[in-house]
């Protein structure tokens, strides 16, 4: 294995084993009975529900659709989300943790209904999920889970060993889990929406979502999307007028390497119970067999070095694999509420029209066709027999409050810090690198590329005001606030922000800034 595949540029297998998509941009206005904003597995699960029943329905993304987290998930289809179904019951009692079972599991089986009934191929297998712990300390919280999941209706079980050199003390198994390749899934399901006369733009920015009789969504192109029901399925939903989400749900990144080994993957799909997260699956690819290894989770703009998270994992593979190249690795990010349980419902709880799907944390897949079930029914049925537990407007979210402060108070500090820290005098930049510097009042972030050019930008916010910080291994300056993430010219990557960072390559600046202080 040579030294460069560790520094390779970031490169999702999913992303670069499909072909890219090429839907129009809304070039001008248009009326429809469901919009739904965002293009990944939840937005367009919840168009193929719903246009069975004969609506009038268009999607909008940002970008393309499915480049998102779908794009850079570990594509488990399972219900065993961590240690989870024992935590709900402590926390919040029998009935909502059998809610959130019931509808996970019947995620599963909803994946394989439509699966079969297109004929869609997407690498789709069925495996077992396990978790596992190498200390002695989480064993009684294995027996717990394996006690709590059985109890709502889950086949799960305890073991003792797991087909790899990791030393395990405990692991609870559940079984018909499955996995498959996500963007060959999705961009099928698409496909299928939109010859069902589903319309799909890309390139289509929702900025603004006003009301009169209908919903109207303005678009960056200054274009309007009538409707009468808005769903909103981007990660993090950019409407800040209501439901305060950006006070309860948080950033966090985690890292893949996809690796080949000289030994054969036994199969099942793992991970650890204890930080740091360490996860495992494979994926059968025309070039043989790819590991996906996952894990080191940290907040988002909150790790010094970004890089050191792709080599853990790589050493983490080489304990276990002889590890013989690593021709991919890519980082991904998620949202997380304070009680660990995604919100998805009515976007508040006087929004009777307005929906939303988020904070799904690493469990996106069963929970983006959760989503895409309880919305059709809330729509059609005005109910969901799952809403109790995953309400966006839930108050007994109280159990977690103890986070949700601390993470509040880490934002607070994050725009404080950012406002105070004290800035390089020396502006230096060497090729591939970074740094913050203030000119005439203003900081400025300054990436100097490999081939020796600069790239200037704001280094504010433009979604509520906090200092980003530099992340080298991805090259993007990254919000530790929301999570906004922007490149180093400025382009957004990933919301809330609406609004890319102001840019300069404005030679007259840079020279000034060279003769002044280089
Ligand atoms: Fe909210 Fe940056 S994402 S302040």
């Amino acid at each position: 294995m040579s030294d460069n595949n560790l520094k390779n540029k970031p490169l999702s297998y999913w992303l670069t084993s499909t072909h890219d998509t090429n839907y129009p941009t809304l070039n001008e206005d248009l009326d429809v009975d469901i919009a739904i904003i965002g293009g990944g597995l939840a937005g367009i699960s919840c168009a193929y529900l719903l246009q069975k029943e004969d609506f009038k329905i268009a999607v909008i993304d940002a970008g393309r659709i499915c480049q998102g987290a779908t794009a850079h998930t570990t594509a488990k289809i399972t219900s065993q989300h961590g240690l989870i179904y024992n935590k709900i019951r402590r926390q919040l009692g029998d009935e909502l943790a059998r809610q959130y079972a019931e509808a996970n599991e019947k995620a599963i089986s909803e994946f394989k209904k439509i699966i079969d009934e297109h004929h869609i191929e997407c690498d789709y297998i069925l495996q077992s999920a396990f978790v596992y712990t190498e200390q002695e300390k989480y064993i009684k919280q294995i027996e717990d889970e394996v006690k709590a999941a059985s109890e709502l209706g889950i086949k799960a079980s305890y073991v003792e060993e797991i087909p790899f050199a990791i030393p395990i003390h405990a692991a609870v198994r559940f079984d018909n889990q499955a996995q498959f390749h996500p963007r060959k899934y999705v961009l099928s399901l698409a496909k299928i929406i939109h010859d069902n006369k589903v319309l799909i733009f890309e390139n289509t920015r929702a900025i603004n979502i006003e009301e009169d009789d209908k919903y109207i969504i303005i678009t960056e192109q200054g274009k309007k999307v009538r409707a009468e029901k808005v769903i909103l399925t981007t990660q993090y939903p950019f409407y800040n007028k209501k439901g305060l989400y950006f006070s309860r749900l948080y950033p966090k990144r985690s890292y893949i390497v996809g690796i080949q080994a000289k030994e054969k993957y036994p199969g099942g799909m793992y991970i650890n119970a204890e930080d740091p997260a360490r996860s495992l699956r494979s994926q059968n690819t025309d070039k043989g067999e790819l590991i996906l290894v996952v894990g080191s989770n940290h907040t988002t703009g909150q790790s010094e070095d970004t890089e050191k998270h792709y080599e853990e994992l790589i050493n983490f593979a080489q304990d276990i694999f002889t590890v013989e190249d690593v021709p991919y690795r890519w980082s991904t990010q998620d949202y997380t509420t304070p009680d660990g349980i995604p919100y998805i419902g009515h976007f508040t709880s006087d929004t009777t029209n307005m929906y939303v799907a988020t904070g799904f944390q690493k469990w996106g897949m069963t929970n983006s066709m959760v989503a895409a079930m309880i919305i059709r029914d809330l729509i059609l049925e005005g109910k969901s027999k799952w809403l109790d537990v995953y309400n966006p407007s839930r108050k007994n979210i109280i159990p977690s409050a103890k986070n949700f402060i601390l993470e509040n108070l880490k934002v607070a500090e994050n725009i404080l810090e950012g406002k105070l820290s004290s800035l390089p005098d020396n502006i230096e930049v060497k090729p591939n690198e970074a740094k913050v510097v203030k000119i005439e009042g203003e900081r400025i972030g300054i990436y100097r590329d490999q081939e020796g050019q600069y790239h200037l930008v704001n280094t504010t916010c433009p979604h509520m005001g906090c200092e980003l910080n530099w992340n080298q291994a991805e090259k993007s300056w990254d919000c530790p606030c929301h999570g906004s993430r922007f490149t180093y010219k400025g382009d957004i990557i990933e919301g809330p922000a609406i609004k890319s960072l102001r840019f300069s390559n404005d030679v007259n600046t840079i020279e000034k800034l060279i003769k002044d202080d280089f």
